[in-house]
């Protein structure tokens, strides 16, 4: 069994029938929930917040994989803990003490993570990859689900996998935006571990099926 994950992004599902979705993703051979949170500010886009995480992690099985698209996360790392993210990502841009705020998810117990914009160079990383436990590449503008893949990030996989090999770190990388089965095993090959699958998943006829065709391709 490849260690190479899918996290489907709940972006993409029907919000009238979260239940359903969410124990789709339970009964797939998807890996984590791929949770985005936008608050408008950082991003031109609102999402959802607090309770709706609380009613998904309520029904969900899986590994809870939050993505922060919020200005200032520090006020809120406690609050995500509580409402059972094990994996909490915030924006490199967002954050002026990079550092401390991974220290301060790690107390709470989560796995620390680390997004960067499609502008934003993977070298900025450079001294603080050892602390970072998985990298979120976006791979398109955050704040929407459904646009295209960025062509560039193939680079930037590469780049990212060649810095956390040459500082001997144990970091993840995901992609997040745009994925389907034409990129996936690309990004998989560049160095990625865990692909984000919003529409690609939702929008399909099958979500169980384009899960595990996923899964196979990245296998
Ligand atoms: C974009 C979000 C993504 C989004 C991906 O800001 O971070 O997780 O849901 O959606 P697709 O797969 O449709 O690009
Ligand atoms: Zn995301």
């Amino acid at each position: 069994m490849s260690k190479n994950k899918i996290a489907p992004s709940l972006l993409a599902a029907d919000f009238g029938n979260l239940q359903r979705d969410v124990e789709m993703v339970n009964n797939s051979l998807a890996d984590w929930h791929h949770i985005d949170i936008m608050d408008g500010v950082f991003v031109p886009n609102i999402s959802y917040g607090m309770p709706v995480l609380k009613s998904i992690a309520q029904h969900a099985t899986k590994t809870l994989d939050v993505h922060l698209m919020i200005v200032d996360p520090d006020r809120y790392i406690k609050t995500f803990a509580e409402l059972g993210a094990n994996i909490l990502s915030v924006h490199y841009e967002a954050c002026t003490h990079l550092h401390r705020t991974l220290q301060a998810i790690k107390t709470e117990g989560m796995m620390a993570g680390v997004a960067l914009n499609p502008h934003t160079n993977i070298n900025l990383l450079e001294d603080i990859i050892n602390d970072i436990d998985i990298v979120c590449l976006m791979s398109v503008n955050p704040g929407f689900g459904g646009q295209s893949f960025i062509e560039n990030t193939y680079n930037k996989v590469k780049n990212l996998k060649e810095l956390i090999v040459r500082k001997n770190a144990n970091t993840l990388i995901e992609i997040d935006g745009g994925v389907t089965s034409k990129n996936a095993k690309a990004l998989i090959d560049a160095g990625a571990d865990v692909l984000v699958a919003g529409s690609f998943v939702f929008k399909s006829e099958d979500p169980i099926a384009t899960i595990k065709n996923l899964k196979d391709i990245i296998s």
